[in-house]
């Protein structure tokens, strides 16, 4: 097809054709599922893309064809442009039933495209009764908190029928890995994850059909402390947060080619014994001892009569869910750059990166031998710097069997370490005998980002690891110390960063039905969700804004960026309570003045030890959150047809807005905290009256110039800083805030040889020592939402909205970057951007995925467009600055940490 062309100046949009626009959509996924077996839901909303189709196509229809045992059912065509989530068809799935789904579109002119490939789908053990396990633990007295071996459990199981197919229906009281002849099922680690035990425990089905052999079998299990008993949380922590026995939920369920089925389930009548696990805690680290591995447990035939009898521990079957989303896995193995024999006799390794995950060992030597690794994030003054793990040892030791080479991972832990140091290595070590295995939840990747210039890049890079290891089954705050929470404020932050970066629909809707079960009857949101009573400067929990309002943003945004009406359903009364909750604190003032905030959290001026004390008033940062929530959650309820819960929200908001100018806003549009945080939210959230916008913006670029373009804002305000500059006329000011490299700053990170994001600006201090605060992560990703305006600011490219059915490409250009370029997997598919200045003009690409819309911005001028690609030229506007070649060259990391 010959290109489109047509000019509206001054720029000139072209639209390339693909050489094949051949309209066939993909397979379809279900829910948010990449592996849809073992599904919780009967009914899963059925999603494709349409990768291609010719300019001007649009979906007028489609039909879904479902393969299932009882024949094919088709819906006929459906008159709908919907593409996404859209009902299942026909009957509700039973339980454990297979199907698979194709489907084929209509366009509104009348050509039918083949049909896609299918889609397989399972639903999993949908309800209470279809579960015969039930919970068992080693039988007798719990030892000791400080004697608790981690328990073998096992059975023996006959096939004497040929197998049609076979699933190990799987969750523990603990965390579990389990065999089935000697062979471990499954590469989920860490399972079943934590959420809100009493409430939800998530089981995996795990496909063990090619693992059964005819005859004897035998299915064992590795038990580990993990969540359910292990020590959790600061200032020495709680133990048996769930309870002090660890226990085994698995059923076995083989089906035969006859169409019977024999099912093998935990109960009276399995054996337990001990393994090589002396000791294993998710901040303790492991301890393995390999002479006191039984030899062949998990094998038929093994002799386990000198084992014990279990006991059956209560466990509603109605609380056994199946997953949202994905487990965590080993994602990626990460090889030493670098072993160092130390004057101490031991091995210092450097893995080039701060990650999450452990060490996997190939070693040889003498039974006996006692290798043992500690992990740290940095080194200081040339050793592990383990202070900022606090209560968190992070020490694994493995105890050779000295059988020849042996290779060995911790099972039922995870450390935060760039670093390790290894002592007790037989011999010669050599960085081939040990690899870093980075977990965490195995979330699609979706979004990316590049652009002219390095340090940036690596700043980008930084905030990709700091998710990755902060999304562990559930987003926490950091993965290295003695918290590994979810704390509500950091997503709450982070949210629109991370929701670019990967498909995290399945993990964060789990965690918002975690954090509405944990809220209190008054509608108070815990500070950390799920939440560990005990500690009394955080339970029982008090409301605090910024962290509440989690509630409300984390349900909008994965609305807004996965187009999922039925989570902001679900969580809408956990939304409506805390709103209605800070309403009531607030009072007829409209201004939430009362109760502990922690507010700007962290911002550079407060002192190490008073993270709190922020230069912003904390009741301007909460009542500003109350507008914001308040007027966020009138759009949800309006999206949910709640006509008359959208009106009276949106006039609480306007209240509030009112409030918040008559207490906050003096003569001129100057704020009564006179920072960085107050204006960038008071823009952002569009708090102002119009008169008074042009003056605040032009304060807050004056506030930040004042500062040398170094980073005032802590959690409230960073997020927000570089987005209310630019959007209202000061993008160069927002650049040089971007780029300064001096402390406090993104870049300062970057320079200082980041690989992750910091807790602090200053994590580590400029003479290279670490910041002497009790709370120094190196792992945070609440400073990271910068991120967000990466994307959706300097590259352009801003997918929130209408779950990427609308899109908004506005970037703002700059020389000193020269080129930036973004894309995002939006669930109607890839929408992209990529811009560069050549000579006068910015040349801008566009991608637009088939479904979605796109309004361009350039040169002065909106163009608005349908799917394709398409290449923009205009004129640069405004005086270009000139890009310092020594800024971005000095800016290349430097390995100092
Ligand atoms: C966590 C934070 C959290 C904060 C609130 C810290 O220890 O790491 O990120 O939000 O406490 O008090």
């Amino acid at each position: 097809m010959a290109p489109d062309e047509h000019t509206a100046a001054p720029a000139t949009v072209r639209r390339v054709a693909r050489a094949d626009e051949t309209v066939r959509p993909t397979a379809p996924r279900f829910e948010h599922h990449v592996d849809a077996r073992g599904i919780g839901s009967a009914t899963p909303r059925v999603s494709w893309t349409v990768p291609a189709a010719p300019a001007g196509w649009r979906q007028a229809a489609y039909e879904l064809s479902a393969e299932r045992s009882g024949g094919r059912l088709s819906t006929g065509w459906v008159g709908s442009a919907e593409q996404v989530l859209v009902p299942w068809p026909g009957e509700p799935l039973a339980s454990r039933e297979e199907a698979t789904v194709r489907v084929r579109v209509r366009g509104a002119d009348g050509w039918v495209s083949g049909w896609s490939a299918p889609g397989a789908v399972e639903a999993g053990l949908l309800a209470a009764s279809d579960w015969v396990a039930v919970a068992v633990t080693p039988s007798g007295p719990v030892p000791d908190a400080d004697l608790r071996r981690p328990p073998l459990l096992r059975t023996e199981l006959v096939v004497d029928r040929p197998v049609r197919r076979a699933r190990l229906y799987l969750t523990a009281h603990g965390l579990v890995q389990a065999e089935l002849n000697g062979v471990r099922i499954g590469d989920d680690e860490l399972a079943p994850g934590w959420t809100v035990y009493p409430h939800r425990l998530v089981y995996a089905t795990h496909d063990v059909t090619a693992h059964l052999r005819p005859g004897r079998n035998a299915l064992g299990a590795w038990l580990g402390d993990g969540w359910y008993r292990g020590r959790l949380g600061f200032d020495g922590g709680t133990r048996d947060i769930y309870g002090d026995r660890l226990a085994l939920v698995a059923q076995l369920e083989v089906e035969h080619t006859d169409g019977t089925r024999t099912t093998v389930a935990t109960g009276p009548g399995w054996r337990a014994g001990l393994g090589p696990v002396l000791s294993a805690g998710l901040y303790e680290g492991e301890v393995h001892d390999a002479r006191e591995t039984p030899g062949g447990w998990s094998l038929p035939g093994f002799d386990d009569s000198g084992w014990q009898p279990v006991d059956v521990v209560d466990r509603d079957p109605a609380t056994l869910v199946a997953p949202d989303g994905p487990p965590v896995r080993c994602t990626q193995e990460v090889a030493p750059v670098a072993v160092t024999r130390t004057g101490r006799g031991t091995w210092l390794l450097d893995f080039g990166q701060n990650l999450v995950g452990r060490l996997r060992l190939r070693v040889e030597g003498a039974r006996g031998t006692r290798v043992r690794l500690r992990h740290a994030e940095v080194l200081e003054h040339g050793r592990l710097c383990t202070r900022p793990l606090r209560g968190a040892p992070s020490v694994d030791e493995y105890v050779l069997a000295g059988h020849g080479v042996e290779e060995w991972e911790p099972r039922f832990t995870v450390h935060g370490f760039r670093y390790a140091e290894v002592e007790g290595w037989p011999g010669e070590l050599d960085a081939a005998d040990v690899v870093a295995r980075v977990l965490h939840t195995d979330m699609r990747r979706t979004g990316t980002f590049a652009c002219g210039h390095p340090g940036l890049e690596r700043l980008h890079e930084n905030v990709v690891w700091s998710t990755r290891g902060n999304f562990v089954s559930l987003p926490t705050d950091c993965p290295q110390r003695d918290e590994r929470l979810g704390w509500t404020g950091d997503i709450q932050v982070f949210a629109p960063t991370a929701t670019a970066l990967f498909d995290c629909a399945g993990l964060l809707s789990s965690w918002l039905r975690d954090l509405a079960h944990e809220q209190l009857p008054d509608g108070t949101v815990p500070w950390y969700v799920p939440t560990i009573y005990g500690n009394p400067q955080w339970s029982p929990p008090r409301p605090g804004a910024v962290w509440g309002d989690a509630a409300v943003i984390v349900p909008w945004v994965l609305h807004e960026r996965y187009g999922d009406r039925d989570v902001l359903a679900r969580q809408y009364p956990s939304a409506r309570a805390w709103v209605d909750l800070v309403a009531r604190l607030a009072g007829p003032s409209r201004v939430w003045d009362t109760g502990y905030q922690l507010g700007d959290w962290l911002d550079p001026a407060a002192p190490p030890d008073d993270p709190a004390a922020a230069l912003t008033d904390p009741t301007l940062v909460a009542t500003a959150y109350l507008a914001h929530s308040s007027r966020l959650l009138a759009r949800i309820a309006g999206t949910l047809g709640r006509a008359d819960d959208a009106q009276a929200y949106d006039r609480l908001s306007d209240e509030v807005r009112a409030a918040f100018r008559a207490r906050y806003v003096r003569a001129g549009a100057a704020l009564t905290s006179d920072t960085a945080t107050a204006y960038a939210l008071a823009l952002r959230f569009d708090l102002l009256a119009e008169a008074d916008r042009a003056p605040a913006a032009s304060r807050l670029a004056r506030i930040v110039a004042d500062a040398g373009h170094h980073v005032t804002t802590g959690f409230a305000g960073t997020p927000v800083v570089l987005h209310a500059l630019a959007d209202h006329g000061h993008a160069a000011t927002a650049y040089e805030l971007l780029l300064q490299d001096g402390c406090p700053s993104w870049l300062y990170m970057v320079a200082r040889g980041a690989t992750t994001t910091w807790e602090r600006w200053d994590s580590m201090l400029p003479d290279g020592t670490v910041n002497p605060g009790d709370m120094t992560s190196f792992n945070h990703y609440a400073l990271g939402s910068v991120a967000d305006w990466l994307h959706t600011g300097l590259a352009g490219l801003d997918a929130l909205a209408d779950g990427g059915r609308t899109l908004r490409v506005a970037p703002h250009v700059d020389p000193c970057v020269g080129w930036a370029e973004t894309s995002l997997e939006t669930p109607y598919g890839r929408a992209g951007v990529r811009w560069e200045l050549d000579g006068e003009d910015v040349r801008l690409t566009v991608e637009v995925p088939v479904g979605a819309r796109c309004t361009v911005v350039l040169g002065g001028r909106e163009h608005h467009v349908e799917h394709g690609r398409y290449e923009l030229v205009a004129p640069q506007l405004g005086a270009p600055r000139a890009a310092d070649p020594e800024e971005v060259a000095a800016l290349s990391p430097s390995p100092t940490v």
